[in-house]
């Protein structure tokens, strides 16, 4: 009898051992999903509105009919791990999530090959040891994958912003202007032009992302660096930015939002959409429910990406502090996310 089974009963072993293969095979999950997008299967199964049998899925498909035992193998899976999920996958809404899904790519799974080697050694992360630039480098100089990154943040902001127009309602609705940095192209700012009729817009973000974006009411694209200036508003939006960068740098974007705001008296206040992670897990080591676990891995993804980091409630505050903001409310949570407002 060796240690581990000295140690733990066989149906701890077990457990564990099964809990192992679980992670070690959940690689097969994510490409699963992208299977599933990339042959169609929720529209189809949409479209016909009711449960369909397996032949006819393969026939809707145009599949060969020798893959319909493999075909239900990936629907048992589906049906297993997806519930609502399957719904935001129909691509033919705004709020479509489909392609997040695309992102599970060599492109921007690769840096995670050298997590181990970027931790040894001295590079600035992960996808610049696979990679050897920046990810804005890399998107810039790829506009196959920078259209891919950009339709999946589209699909993200789609479905998100549906719900914080009614949640976050008071968030904006006084607000005459408002500057989205990093607003990608800019369907974060059509949500709010949308709800609401009176807000003017700009979307500030990189040269090559705004190129040859159609302009549209009360939305004006500004290509620039959010490090070296911002456009004057009563309001700043950052929606999954801050996550992208380490302290020192969210600092400096931090201190032009705020040289780009009036006063708080005045109404000015900086608003960020970005995971507040759950400290009670890390310090309590509680059991994990799916936003912890999804804050956990995105954490990771966002190391390896981008290079930077999810925060806790105790280091926003830190970064806020640090930024000469006089204070912070964390207005609602959604989902895996938080509205945060940050006060001059
Ligand atoms: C994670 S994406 C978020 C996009 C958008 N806010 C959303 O949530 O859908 C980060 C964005 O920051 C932009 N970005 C990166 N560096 C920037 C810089 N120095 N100045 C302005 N935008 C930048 C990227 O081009 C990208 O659109």
């Amino acid at each position: 009898m060796d240690f581990t089974s000295r140690e733990l009963k066989s149906n701890e072993l077990m457990q564990a051992q099964t809990q192992l293969y679980m992670h070690a095979l959940s690689f097969a999950e994510s490409m699963a999903i992208k299977c599933v997008v990339q042959l169609g299967i929720p529209n189809i199964i949409h479209s016909h509105g009711k449960p369909r049998p397996l032949c006819s899925l393969v026939d809707a498909l145009s599949l060969p009919p020798t893959k319909t035992e493999s075909l239900n193998r990936l629907i048992r899976l589906m049906g297993y791990i997806l519930t609502a999920t399957s719904k935001i996958l129909i691509n033919t809404t705004k709020t479509a999530s489909s392609a997040v899904i695309s992102l599970i790519d060599p492109f921007t799974m690769s840096p995670f090959y050298f997590l181990s080697a970027w931790f040894r050694g001295s590079g600035s992360t992960p996808f610049e040891a696979a990679h050897g630039m920046t990810l804005w480098n890399a998107l810039e100089q790829n506009p196959e994958i920078r259209k891919k990154f950009h339709d999946a943040m589209a699909g993200d902001s789609g479905l998100l912003m549906s719900v914080i127009v009614n949640e976050g309602k008071r968030v904006f609705e006084n607000l005459k202007s408002l500057v989205d940095v990093g607003g990608g192209t800019g369907a974060t700012a059509q949500a709010l032009v949308e709800a609401f009729p009176n807000l003017e817009c700009m979307v500030l973000d990189l040269p090559n992302v705004i190129a040859n974006l159609p302009g549209a009411t009360n939305i004006v694209f500004i290509g620039g660096d959010m490090f070296d200036s911002i456009p004057r508003a009563d309001a700043v939006l950052m929606k999954t930015i801050l996550h992208d960068w380490n302290d020192m740098d969210s600092v400096k974007i931090l201190k032009k939002c705020r040289e780009a705001i009036p006063s708080r008296q005045e109404g000015g206040k900086v608003i960020i959409i970005d995971a507040v992670m759950n400290e009670d897990y890390i310090e309590n080591k509680k059991e994990q429910d799916s936003i912890t676990e999804t804050q956990l891995l995105l954490n990771i993804a966002v190391m390896g990406g981008p290079g930077g980091k999810e925060r806790t409630e105790k280091e926003w505050e830190k970064l806020c502090l640090e930024s000469d903001f006089s204070g912070y409310k964390i207005i609602c949570t959604l989902g895996f996310r938080s509205l945060i407002e940050v006060y001059p």
